[in-house]
């Protein structure tokens, strides 16, 4: 494709979703689009970027946007989040008035694993009424992960096959979450760069493997309107390749945990016992 339609196509991505797409990643372009350059009769990469020019193109330009994001996850990734999380979460209860519905949100959740690893934290600490919400900005993932069902590859990531036994049912050659989780994990499709004060507050975010797609000024923006959204002593989990470092001085690492950020102005997170 000509230099022209690349930094079209790009421009649009990135000012839908915030993702970069530098010119190395052509060749994502033209795997990640044959389908949908097939399904839409558009002969090339280039007739593409010219029909996104019209501002009524929009069904198309979602759907070019959620096709080039990458929506890998597993259950329980990176693991130490959630060990922090069965430390955390007593603590955060404790300081709450009796009834308090723990509030849990999975930003940019892809497919529902993030969600359902917390519901099943929660589940196996007895902690019963919280709320999980799961905001992905791709239609498709957000549908996948509210099926809550899953093949035997991605079960076999990261899920201790006692955890499956307990919290899936097979189900033709597949495996879905079993109801209890199901109703305890609700998704939408939400997108990172918008207007997130609606949600109200969260004890605790979740927003990882996502930042990473997004250059240095979204990253503070998505940073500073999330923990917007926290409650003082919330805890906001990045990934493992993730930092607030210059990005925002509304958050820091909590010490010695890798990946959980609390507000600055908080007093409470710091090393959990355990
Ligand atoms: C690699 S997945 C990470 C999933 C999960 N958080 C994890 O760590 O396993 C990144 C997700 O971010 C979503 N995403 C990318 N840009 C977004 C945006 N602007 N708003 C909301 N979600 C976005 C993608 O659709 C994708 O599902």
């Amino acid at each position: 494709m000509n230099a022209e339609g690349f930094a079209a196509i790009a421009a649009l991505i990135k000012a839908r979703s915030g993702i970069v797409l530098t010119p190395d990643k052509e060749y994502m372009l033209e795997t990640r689009l044959a389908g949908l350059l097939k399904q839409h009769a558009i002969p090339s990469l280039d007739a593409l970027a010219l029909k996104l020019r019209d501002p009524r193109a929009e069904v198309l330009a979602k759907a070019v946007t959620e096709a080039l994001t990458t929506n890998e996850s597993s259950f329980f990734r990176d693991g130490k989040p959630f060990d922090h999380l069965k430390r955390l979460l007593p603590r955060l209860l404790a300081a709450r008035p009796p009834g308090h519905r723990l509030r849990i949100w999975s930003a940019a959740c892809s497919t529902g694993q993030e969600a359902y690893s917390v519901a099943m934290v929660l589940q196996e600490m007895g902690i019963r009424g919280a709320e999980i919400l799961g905001t992905d900005l791709s239609a498709e993932v957000v549908g996948r992960a509210r099926d809550g069902l899953y093949t035997q590859f991605e079960v076999q990531r990261g899920l201790p096959v006692q955890m499956l036994v307990k919290h899936f049912r097979q189900e033709a050659g597949k495996w879905r979450v079993q109801p209890a989780l199901r109703e305890m994990a609700r998704f939408e499709e939400r997108n990172l760069l918008g207007d997130h004060r609606p949600l109200g507050r969260f004890d605790v975010v979740f927003c990882r493997n996502v930042l990473i797609y997004f250059d240095p000024q979204t990253k503070g923006r998505v940073l500073n309107a999330l923990a917007a959204q926290m409650a003082p002593d919330g805890v906001m989990y990045l990934g493992g390749a993730e930092t607030v470092l210059g990005l925002t001085d509304r958050l820091m690492a909590v010490p010695g945990e890798r990946g959980a950020y609390g507000l600055t102005a908080a007093v409470a997170p710091v090393r959990l016992a355990g």
